[in-house]
């Protein structure tokens, strides 16, 4: 298919026919690999400048991200918020303006407030990618995470992938449902009541569970979603003891899963709350494996959007 996208915003708005580009285009530049293991450079964006906005703190997404322009062999300039004249008032696209001045070529945008992405694309003359905005999405992790999965299961339709924990703040949760229940997934979101309500999967058009005994049993992934300490989600349930009990993955749960089943967590990882050390580091988990493949999707996503 011809892109035609210039912004990446959200998985929402992406058809299966997109999705599945970016997917293909990602796994060619995996292919593409040197003699250590390395994704290769490559000429596609020289010349071109790269910024990375970041207004909340981030390792995997924003390194990542500068790693990919790299590799496509972009300059690259990154942007925190903290030590910016964002600390003397200076609004979200005002900063934008005065970067995209110097003259830039792409802006990949982390911010607290959902939409962010969304208003920068329309002040800004060049591509804006979505790298995170705050409960809405984060696009370029549900990607990484279902190229990950059709890369251990060579298919995402007829799937059953579980998303448990912290839904009701989770951009994660909401790109991944979108991402794959448009590539033929079903999905079911387990957590506390009071972190996945049941609008939540009237809105996403997925299963809502409470019992972490059936998801386990049900489950080809188990993808664990990080308790938001920040966005208040602790207020949400009695005590990070009791959640782990009810809702934490550990290794007594997973004799119960399906034999292939695999673990996945987008990180950063609350060890023995989401899931036990013992899991996230054991032969079921794929996380690195998600981190790895997070370079070739946003090499992917930075090379059809620039091109576009
Ligand atoms: N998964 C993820 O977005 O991690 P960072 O917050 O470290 O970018």
């Amino acid at each position: 298919m011809a892109w035609t996208r210039k912004h990446l915003l959200g998985l929402e708005e992406l058809s299966r026919e997109e999705i599945l580009e970016i997917l293909d285009r990602a796994a060619s530049f995996k292919q593409n690999q040197n003699s250590t293991g390395n994704v290769k450079k490559l000429p596609n964006l020289a010349g071109k400048t790269v910024v990375n906005l970041f207004f909340e703190s981030s390792t995997r997404t924003s390194n990542s991200f500068a790693l990919a322009a790299k590799r496509l062999s972009a300059d690259t300039m990154s942007f925190s918020s903290s030590g910016s004249s964002v600390s003397k008032g200076e609004t979200l696209i005002d900063t934008a303006l005065n970067i995209q001045a110097m003259g830039v070529d792409a802006f990949v945008i982390r911010h607290s407030a959902p939409g962010a992405p969304h208003l920068l694309a329309r002040h800004v003359k060049v591509p804006v990618v979505n790298a995170g905005d705050g409960c809405h999405e984060h696009p370029t992790q549900g990607l990484l995470d279902m190229f990950t999965i059709r890369e251990v299961f060579k298919k995402l339709d007829g799937l059953t992938v579980s998303i448990l924990g912290d839904i009701r703040h989770s951009r994660v949760a909401r790109s991944n449902a979108w991402g794959l229940r448009k590539l033929g997934a079903r999905v079911i979101l387990c957590g506390p009541p009071t972190l996945v309500p049941p609008a939540i999967g009237q809105a996403l058009g997925c299963e809502v569970s409470h019992d972490i005994e059936y998801v386990v049993r049900e489950s080809d992934v188990l993808n664990c979603l990080r308790i938001q300490f920040e966005r208040k989600a602790a207020d949400f349930f009695p005590s990070t003891r009791e959640y782990a009990a009810i809702y934490g993955l550990n290794s007594e749960r997973m004799k119960r899963c399906k034999p292939n089943a695999i673990i996945m967590h987008p990180g950063p990882i609350n060890r023995g709350i989401e899931l036990t050390p013992e899991l996230a580091d054991g032969e079921r988990s794929v996380i690195l494996d998600q981190v790895a493949n997070g370079l070739a999707v946003r090499m992917a996503v930075l090379d059809l959007c620039m091109s576009a």
